[in-house]
């Protein structure tokens, strides 16, 4: 299927490795001229020239931390006119008992993962009111919909921004400008594979092993964890042009674990 959206430009905050990665992928997989932000370089570049011999589209690289003024303004002065901005970061740390999380630790993670979507959002909006086209995708976390005490970092900060981005949502979506999160459940990625090889290490099992105990601990109904790759293509359907009446949703990827209806 085609998705009507070669030649647009999109900005990925977090896109060298994982989800943000995935969708990445996917966009350029439809044409879409990528600017894809980080702060580690040498990853970047690396998942930068992947792409660009996968698929052929312009890639460029911004070695920035988009939860800081400084890297917001860096991303916005390279692509200063997404018509796309899909935003994502590494997931907050977990969490053993509420009590233990401290004021830092919530101020870090309300930059990140709230605040820097919400300041990008307010950035580049006017400019796709003014050009009748915009899409933007926010990965948050299934924990926004099902908290859990170990993720407690990581739900909030994402339920508020669920609910940020639908009230804007509503807002722009008569000038064709289309807001949606993904709400994802475990996952194969960079930071999940750091997880679960230290914790194979230390009790003298493998990765898979880990994964394996995990989805059995947890009950995941399709026994796995997904595929970033697969999560991106999800990205790229809200990024595409038929999506233009799907309003303020917000999808869970999670392979079941989430127990409600809708
Ligand atoms: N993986 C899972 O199973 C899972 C489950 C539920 C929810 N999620 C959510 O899904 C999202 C993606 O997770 P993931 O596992 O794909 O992450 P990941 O593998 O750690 O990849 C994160 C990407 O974001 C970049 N990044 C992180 N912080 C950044 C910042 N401040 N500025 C710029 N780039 C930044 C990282 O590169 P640098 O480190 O070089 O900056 C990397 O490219 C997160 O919101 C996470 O909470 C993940």
């Amino acid at each position: 299927m085609d998705l009507g959206i070669k030649g647009k430009k999109a900005i990925i905050n977090g896109g060298s490795a994982g989800m943000g990665k995935g969708s990445a992928l996917a966009l350029a997989k439809e044409g879409v001229d990528l600017f894809i932000s980080a702060r580690g370089e040498k990853r970047l570049l690396e998942t930068c020239e992947e792409i660009e011999k996968k698929t052929g589209v312009i890639v460029k690289s911004i070695v920035a931390d988009h939860s800081s003024d400084e890297g917001r303004e860096k991303i916005l002065s390279s692509c200063p006119d997404p018509d796309i901005l899909v935003g994502t970061c590494t997931p907050p740390p977990f969490t053993y008992s509420y009590e233990e999380v401290s004021t830092e630790e919530w101020r870090q993670t309300l930059d990140v993962s709230l605040l820097s979507p919400v300041e990008f959002m307010k950035a580049i909006i006017p400019g796709m009111v003014e050009r009748k086209w915009g899409r933007i995708v926010n990965i948050g976390t299934g924990a926004a919909k099902t908290p859990a005490e170990v993720r407690i970092l990581s739900g909030p900060p994402r339920a508020a921004l669920v609910n940020y981005s639908v009230a804007v949502s509503k807002k722009v979506a008569k000038h064709n400008v289309v807001i949606n999160n993904i709400l994802p459940g475990m996952h194969h990625t960079a930071s999940i594979a750091d997880r679960y090889n230290k914790l194979a290490e230390e009790n003298g099992t493998t990765y898979d092993e880990e994964i394996e105990k995990f989805v059995n601990n947890w009950k995941i109904p399709a026994k796995k964890f997904g595929s970033s790759d697969d999560l991106g293509s999800f990205v790229a359907m809200f990024c595409s042009e038929q999506a233009s009446y799907v309003i303020g949703q917000s999808l869970v990827i999670d392979g079941g674990i989430g127990n409600t209806t809708f």
